[in-house]
């Protein structure tokens, strides 16, 4: 006898025939649940099972006894023993709910061209946790707000931002060129779902575009020294050489990650530039060529990232895998599609 099962996100329902697993059935009737390997060796298709029970003819290699006690289930091998209700969440790192908090200058400082790196000490913060790659509001007092990506890694004291200078920019021209230390601002955070997902267990693909290097930072640093790191490879795209305002210090990241690539992108090179060139989503794509296996982040610029989309996903890459930031003037999430 088949059973019912119901997606609790999306509502869609459909029927589990007697020895066919929950994502056999899913694509049978045109529902779409993440997957990939469809053997229960990757961990793709975990689904947390809100109602029923289901059974495996052979125990997945992907799921733990600890994961299944907590109610996890691979869809590509579990046989539903009742009619379930499957949640298709993705879990993510806990993180405190936004607050305002009046924070201090510690200090300004410009690096590179037109980026300015903002510090901000955050008195009273020291239970505040953040997942890296999450953005901060900066309350302008005149009912406006600018939203930025932490650059760092929370410490409950600080938090750095990568601001880069917009000319006629209301924010950047205005309040951030006159800001010193000491001086106050009222800040609301953390927000955004733009955040690492350490569950995915596959390469990572980092692409950025100027100052959307900043939440890759915070989240490459949030791995250093792991050992349970994937291996990286960064794409950093920018015009020209004196934009690569944290190249350097990129260079070094490599000692702390166990497997780490960095490849800088200049569109507009001087003469002396030895490096690649073009634009950062086609030199990624030309340099990896397949992305089924990996997880791919951006944040950058809207175009750059509806261009790198397309053209990964012809790679090969899986939609539920990319997770993208778009840089707007206003900061806008874009969601994977
Ligand atoms: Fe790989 Fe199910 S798709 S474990």
């Amino acid at each position: 006898m088949g059973h019912v099962v119901r997606v609790l996100e999306t509502e869609d329902q459909f029927t589990v025939d007697s020895e066919e697993s929950v994502l056999m059935a899913a694509i049978r009737q045109g529902v779409q649940l993440l997957h990939d390997c469809t053997e229960g060796g990757c961990g793709t298709c975990r689904v947390r099972l809100m109602e029923g029970c289901v059974r495996y003819e052979e125990y997945p290699l992907a799921l733990s006894p600890e994961d299944e006690d907590e109610g996890f289930a691979l869809a590509c091998q579990a046989r539903p023993e009742s009619d379930l209700v499957i949640s298709t969440e993705r879990p993510m790192e806990p993180c405190s709910d936004p607050e305002r908090y009046t924070a201090e200058v510690a200090a300004v400082e410009a690096i590179g061209r037109d980026v300015v790196h903002l510090t901000l000490a955050l008195p009273n913060a020291e239970g505040l946790v953040y997942r890296p790659g999450q953005y901060l509001n900066v309350m302008l007092g005149d009912g406006n707000k600018r939203s930025f990506s932490m650059a760092s890694t929370p410490n409950g004291r600080t938090v750095d931002l990568h601001i880069r200078r917009v000319s006629g920019g209301h924010f950047t021209d205005g309040h951030l060129s006159t800001l010193k230390p000491g001086d106050r601002l009222d800040v609301d955070l953390p927000h955004g779902l733009f955040c690492c997902r350490k569950e995915d267990f596959r390469p990572l693909l980092m692409v950025a575009t100027g100052t959307g290097l900043a939440p890759i930072k915070s989240m490459l640093e949030s791995l250093m020294d792991d050992p349970d790191c994937p291996p990286v490879s960064l794409y950093w795209g920018m015009r020209t050489e004196e934009d690569l305002y944290l190249h350097d210090e990129i260079q070094s990241w490599g000692e702390r990650l166990c497997d780490f690539q960095y490849v800088p992108v200049l569109s507009r090179p001087g003469p002396d530039w030895d490096g690649r060139q073009g634009y950062v989503q086609e030199v990624a794509a030309a340099d990896i060529g397949d992305f089924s296996e990996h997880a791919i982040y951006m944040c950058g610029s809207p175009n750059m990232i509806a261009s790198a989309k397309k053209l990964f996903v012809e790679r090969g890459a899986n939609p539920g895998f990319i997770y993208s930031d778009a840089f707007n003037f206003q900061h806008t999430l874009v969601p994977a599609e």
